[in-house]
């Protein structure tokens, strides 16, 4: 099936017949000399086809997202890579993302970011749709309403993909939430969520979460509440804004009739910040949050 997309990919450019697989690997027609969908055994047996030239070590740069060093790898060695992934094949040509669209994250093979049929920018990993991403305390998470909307950051680096798009991408229901941490003291953690949904705007972002698994604790327990920031939060009777509350907690589900809630990942970042997950201690260095919709 993921050939059938690829072959799909590659007819829909002008380029098919002068496409190549990788420094290794030629594509003639619109067929890899080699199966691509066992990439590693296929690259040990026979992956040592056709001759490096300076146009092929160039476009080893092209890659702009993890198999970058795998390919860089095999042309110090002056043998051939030992991966390969579609991903490169079809980021070789850099306009086929207006090409080839697809519905969501679940169902692409590109992973990085993306243009969906729906015309949204996301930022795909194994078919999951990152949507939270930090680990160094390089980017500023004390945002407005605004910006947390939008989104902010880089998909390469630390970043806020946007409520909005989390929102339109997880209407449709039938999405799973996923929450990676990792602490200070380098203990990984995760938890996932059966159902995850985010609603409009106009229901201020509300949360929706059920379902938890996972050696994280349910950091979520009390938060099916409608998204908080510094400068924006509607609570009746009036409460502290738990976005502000002790410093710095950044934009949140919070609840605020339980001490703001059993999480909050967009705190001000670092060993002594303001990032908290119930039960991790150290704090949460590196955070991911992603979802996959069925
Ligand atoms: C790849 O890019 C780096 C930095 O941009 C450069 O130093 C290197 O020579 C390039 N390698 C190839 C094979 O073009
Ligand atoms: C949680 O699970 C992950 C993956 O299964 C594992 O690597 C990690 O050590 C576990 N963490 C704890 C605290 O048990």
């Amino acid at each position: 099936m993921k050939q059938i997309l690829i072959y799909l990919a590659l007819l829909t450019t002008h380029f098919v017949t002068m496409t190549y697989c990788g420094r290794c690997r030629y594509v003639t027609s619109i067929v890899c000399e080699d199966d691509f969908t066992n990439p590693s055994e296929q690259a040990s047996e026979k992956g040592e086809v056709g001759p490096p030239g300076p146009s092929e070590s160039q476009e080893i740069n092209d890659s702009r997202h993890g198999s970058g060093d795998v390919r860089k790898t095999g042309s110090e060695k002056g043998s051939c890579p030992s991966k390969l992934f579609e991903n490169d094949i079809l980021r070789r040509f850099k306009n086929l993302e207006n090409f080839v669209r697809f519905d969501s994250c679940t169902n692409s093979p590109i992973d990085g970011n993306q243009f969906l049929r729906n015309g949204l920018q996301v930022y795909c990993e194994d078919r999951w749709s990152i949507f939270q991403r930090r680990f160094d305390g390089s980017v500023n998470f004390q945002r407005t309403w605004d910006e947390y909307k939008v989104g902010f950051g880089e998909t390469e680096g630390e970043f806020w993909l946007g409520l909005e798009k989390v929102h339109r991408l997880t209407r449709g229901g039938n999405c799973n939430l996923r929450i990676e941490l990792q602490n200070f003291d380098d203990v990984h953690y995760w938890a996932e969520y059966s159902s995850f949904l985010v609603d409009s705007e106009a229901d201020l972002y509300q949360l929706h979460v059920a379902g938890h698994t996972g050696n994280a604790t349910d950091g979520f327990s009390y938060a099916n509440e409608p998204f908080v920031t510094i400068d924006k939060y509607e609570h009746s009777p009036p409460r502290p804004n738990c976005a502000t509350l002790d410093g710095n907690n950044g934009g949140w589900w919070y609840t605020f009739w339980n001490n703001c809630g059993g999480s909050w990942l967009n705190g001000l970042w670092g060993e002594n910040g303001r990032v908290y997950w119930k039960g991790v201690n150290p704090r949460p260095k590196a955070t991911t949050m992603k979802f996959r919709c069925d």
